[in-house]
């Protein structure tokens, strides 16, 4: 193995040292990244150079990339090529966007805790977010180690959460931050998604929570008590000593395992800094249902 592996703990998040990602890794070269990946669920590439194609390159090695969702907005000119999720506060022409800017709105959704695309039926299994520029304040990403949560369940609560699925919906966690400008045909391609809450993490087979702030409701529960248990569950999961806080350096490449962490962005002063950040998706190989072997086919969108 031609790279050095740091952890930041034992099981969760690892600098990854000595290794250019601008040119192709070989198979064992990645296969030894994958074992890093699945062992620690993110994994930091300090002082990478990295071109849109080459950050393309690099993820589409974990699997297919997603389009993002800002596609399916008719007229709206991307910064970014569909690859990518604009995570930046910048406008197509690289200015920073107005207060009141649409984007801005949508993208102040990602200071809640979530793991990206549960909202789809087929969710993403890893991120790849590049820095290309950042404040010289603030603006850190947050992640919690949901293995980690889950082994920390009493063993009752492991027992009531097997078999529950909850629906996952982009316009209700939107909904959550005052957004509420989905366009019909942006309803109509984004459809409620049937996810388990605890599954089982291919990569390393440990158990665990899976959790967003697009999950509204939990089948089968009054739309209270689900709401509650999800709201109880984040609040578990998000203790100090799940976390692991990325404080940016320009040029840094994070990879997080969608599948048993979620993250969050932090506030910066986003008016006056810009912060240019793009992002990758990787689909996972099949809807959690699917992978748990729980027939989603009773789990039709809620009215
Ligand atoms: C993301 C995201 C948070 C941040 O890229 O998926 O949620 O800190 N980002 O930008
Ligand atoms: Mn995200």
């Amino acid at each position: 193995m031609s790279f050095s592996v740091h952890p930041i703990t034992p099981t969760f998040a690892a600098e990854i040292g000595d290794l250019d990602l601008s040119a192709p890794l070989g198979e064992a070269e990645f296969a030894a990244l994958d074992d890093a990946f699945n062992t620690y669920s993110v994994l930091v590439f300090p002082d990478q150079r990295l071109d849109d194609d080459a950050q393309m390159a690099f993820s589409a090695r974990f699997g297919p990339l997603e389009t993002t969702i800002q596609k399916l907005r008719k007229g709206v000119k991307l910064r970014v090529g569909p690859k990518f999720a604009d995570v930046s506060n910048l406008d197509a022409d690289n200015e920073i966007l107005a207060e009141d800017s649409e984007r801005r709105h949508f993208n102040s959704g990602n200071r809640l805790w979530h793991t990206d695309s549960s909202f789809r039926i087929l969710p993403a299994k890893c991120s790849l977010l590049y820095a290309r520029s950042i404040p010289p304040t603030g603006g850190q990403t947050e992640f919690a180690d949901l293995r980690a949560a889950y082994d920390a369940l009493p063993a009752a609560m492991k027992a009531r959460l097997e078999g529950l699925v909850a629906e996952h919906s982009i316009t209700e966690s939107r909904a959550k931050i005052g957004y509420d400008q989905f366009t019909e045909g942006e309803i109509e391609a984004l459809p409620r998604a049937p996810q388990v809450v605890v599954r089982t993490h291919p990569g390393s087979q440990r158990r665990t929570l899976y959790l967003a702030s697009h999950a509204a409701r939990i089948f089968g529960m009054d739309d209270g008590d689900g709401k509650a248990l999800l709201a109880e569950l984040i609040a578990h999961a998000t203790q100090r000593q799940f976390l692991y806080s990325h404080r940016w350096r320009a040029n840094d490449l994070v990879v997080w395992d969608d599948r048993c962490t979620m993250h969050r962005g932090l506030p910066f002063d986003d008016l006056r800094y810009k912060r240019d950040m793009r992002r990758t998706t990787v689909e996972d190989v099949a809807p959690t249902c699917e992978q748990e072997g729980i027939p989603a086919e009773q789990f039709a969108a809620a009215e």
